[in-house]
């Protein structure tokens, strides 16, 4: 039986089910919805609060998780154990995921005007950087995929709750980073890391 419903994008979707089920009606998508122009993306933060804003701190947690800390009574193995230890971790790495993605939205800003984005010496300046993203935006976009591919191993480790797999993504999550960073940040940087 049909349902009649007062969306038009519901019947749409019976209809539509119905002709794949083999029996034939018309379905023709164009005419049931207004076309609507796509709504941009709008970029708001500069490319240096995406790092230290959202980016940063969520990878430090995740890095932070298993770790060995020295305290006056000795050494102190930490990772992760409780559902609830696995569960923060998660959305975190989720953060750091999907925050890859916004790399990607054009006519993003470097840094506000009066920002610095050289703490050594070795880093350009945001205007130098913008040039040398408009140069290379293709390998550019590529090292934000690598971030976010590594970061999907993330998930899987924590998935998994397997804290070696965790700390196998997360080195590779660091490697990303840095890849994206001698190129962009401060290439032809000679010091040691
Ligand atoms: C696709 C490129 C790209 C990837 C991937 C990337 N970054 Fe960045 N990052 C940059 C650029 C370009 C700068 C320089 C501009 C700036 O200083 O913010 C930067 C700067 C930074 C800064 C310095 C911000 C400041 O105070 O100036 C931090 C911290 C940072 N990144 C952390 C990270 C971490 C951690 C990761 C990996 C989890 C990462 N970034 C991955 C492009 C990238």
């Amino acid at each position: 039986m049909l349902v009649l419903s007062k969306s038009s994008s519901r019947l749409k979707v019976i209809a539509c089910s119905l002709a794949s089920a083999g029996i034939l009606i018309a379905c023709n998508t164009a005419t049931t919805e207004p076309a609507t122009p796509p709504i941009p993306f709008k970029a708001v933060a500069t490319l240096q609060d995406i790092m230290t804003a959202i980016i940063d701190p969520n990878i430090d947690f995740v890095w932070n998780s298993v770790s060995s800390v020295s305290t006056a009574s000795g050494t102190e193995e930490r990772q992760p154990q409780t559902d609830e230890d696995w569960r923060l971790l998660r959305q975190h790495a989720s953060s750091v995921a999907e925050a890859a993605n916004l790399l990607l939205i054009e006519d993003r800003p470097i840094a506000a005007a009066n920002a610095v984005t050289s703490s050594g010496g070795a880093e350009l300046t945001p205007a130098a950087i913008k040039t040398l993203i408009a140069e290379h935006r293709q390998e550019y976009l590529q090292r934000a995929q690598g971030l976010q591919t590594a970061a999907q191993g993330l998930l899987l480790a924590i998935e998994a709750k397997n804290v070696e797999e965790l700390e196998k993504a997360g080195g590779e999550v660091e490697q990303a980073c840095e890849q994206c960073h001698s190129q962009f940040w401060y290439p032809g940087d000679a010091r040691p890391k």
